[in-house]
């Protein structure tokens, strides 16, 4: 079949939606663009906010519009979505053929199979407390190592779902409980991304940090799986998100100054800068202890950069807390933040017993006054850059390339890249640099961006 897959969520999100996309073309589908010459349309989908999901719907209402016109067309809905609204998806659009949670995604293949046949199929992960199908990792074994988007990067899956529970938050009930995988797995993993090129590995869990394997012998803790995996030949960059406040532990701390390889990047949401909302939200840890944490690291990780998430307008926030939210953004010194207007989820906690009764104009105003203050806060940051030389692995051309006023010496085009501490990097070079790492001489930036010359390459 032909096959259009499209992914919404996160990077745990993302690289799901590789690995399936592997697993259907080994299974001789064809993976193609766009759902117009698609035999099935798959959403791989993302319940985190309201938002998220409507846009999932009403791409569905326009499959569902094509098929009533008489085109056969296979309707999937994948993942987290998926988890929660189960068969409930197709009273709302009962033009859907195939649902699938996102622990049931290694069985994609046959899912899809049954499907074509006709057969409405749901497949969903067992509720929590009730022994789960398969592996924690059936759909990351089977992974083909070359089949990553990108030439030199790759994510790794180094834990599945949360046992946080975070009173806003759907991802526990839908991603299920936390589950670590083995460390012989992840590195064997990595092993072999790296053989076929893949030098910068990011590690994903929902609390990353959190990371714990007891088998026979000691607990491995994250702070051991990253001195592990560190002297892997040929791994240039060991990357992690995202991070939980609570886990951030000095062994941690300790192993990214030592190991030279992994990134000074630290993605730690706060969520809020105010204690009585991190109450709240059963973040586990208060403002002091966030404080705490932002100087061990700044003190410990020489350069380290930070990234934060913030909630605005959750339950009963007052514009006191809001404040204590803005000074946190100055105070951590971001280099960016992610924010996001609260929106309840069914079956939270805050959505049970805590009314949403901050009102959307109030949400949207403070939303725009934290991303005005991590602005100011972000410009400084990029721009203390200015004049240094930072290696940055080239991406490739930047989406702006080609609508250049000015066009780069010939041969060369606008180029993006990171740095290690994940800064994106716009500079001229040769597309043929995508992959490589070139040293790059900041002489510019703005609040989410720096700008250079290549030195060397
Ligand atoms: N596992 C990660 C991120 C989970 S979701 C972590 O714990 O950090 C990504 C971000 O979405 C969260 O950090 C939070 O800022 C935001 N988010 C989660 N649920 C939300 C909700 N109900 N409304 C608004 N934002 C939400
Ligand atoms: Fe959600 Fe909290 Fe778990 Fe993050 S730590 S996934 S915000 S419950
Ligand atoms: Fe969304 Fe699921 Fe990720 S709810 S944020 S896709 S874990």
């Amino acid at each position: 079949m032909r096959v259009h897959l499209e992914t919404f969520g996160c990077q745990m999100n993302r690289l799901d939606g590789e690995l399936v996309a592997g697993a259907l073309r080994s299974a001789g589908h064809e993976m193609v663009d766009g759902a117009r010459d698609a035999d099935a349309v798959l959403y791989n989908t993302c319940s985190v906010r309201r938002h998220a999901e409507e846009k999932v719907f009403s791409r569905l209402g326009a499959d569902a519009r094509r098929k009533r016109d008489g085109r056969p067309l296979l309707i999937g809905v994948l993942g987290c979505m998926a988890q929660r609204l189960g068969e409930r998806i197709r009273r709302r659009c009962p033009a859907v053929g195939l649902v699938c949670g996102p622990g049931q995604l290694a069985r994609l293949p046959e899912l899809l199979a049954e499907a074509q046949n006709g057969r409405v199929v749901v497949a969903l992960d067992a509720k929590r407390g009730e022994p789960q199908a398969g592996g924690a990792d059936a759909l990351d074994l089977s992974r083909d190592p070359s089949a990553t988007p990108s030439p030199a990067q790759a994510y790794v899956r180094v834990m599945r779902g949360c046992d946080n529970f975070c009173t806003y938050c759907i991802v526990p009930y839908v991603r299920g409980p936390e589950q670590s995988r083995d460390p012989a797995h992840v590195e064997a993993e990595v092993r072999r991304l790296v053989d076929a090129g893949r030098s910068e590995i990011t590690l994903l869990g929902q609390t990353v940090n959190r990371y714990r394997w007891r088998a026979d012998g000691p607990e491995v803790r994250f702070s051991d799986l990253l001195a592990r995996l560190s002297p892997v030949a040929g791994l240039r960059r060991l990357r992690f998100v995202t991070s939980h406040p609570i886990d951030f532990t000095d062994d941690l701390l300790a192993a990214m100054r030592d190991l030279p390889n992994v990134c000074p990047y630290i993605h730690c949401p706060a969520q809020s800068g105010s204690d009585a909302v991190l109450k709240r939200m059963n973040r586990g840890y208060t403002r002091a202890a966030y404080d705490d944490l932002v100087d061990r690291a700044r003190e410990t990780v020489p350069g380290v950069v930070l990234a934060g998430d913030f909630i605005v307008g959750f339950p009963a926030e007052t514009e006191e807390d809001h404040a204590a939210s803005a000074e946190l953004i100055r105070r951590s010194a971001y280099k960016n933040t992610f924010v996001f207007k609260y929106s309840p989820r069914p079956g939270t906690t805050a959505a049970k017993s805590l009314p949403d009764d901050v009102p959307t104009t109030v949400k949207k105003r403070r939303n725009l006054e934290l991303l005005a203050v991590q602005e100011e806060v972000g410009l400084a940051h990029h721009r203390a850059y200015i004049g240094q030389t930072v290696e940055v692995l080239a991406e490739g051309p930047s989406a702006r390339a080609s609508k250049q006023p000015r066009q780069p010496r010939p041969g060369e085009t606008q180029l993006t890249g990171r740095t290690r501490g994940g800064h994106i990097v716009v500079f001229d070079g040769s597309p043929s640099l995508a992959g490589r790492y070139v040293n790059v001489e900041i002489t510019d930036a703005t609040s989410l961006t720096l700008m250079g010359r290549t030195t060397t390459g």
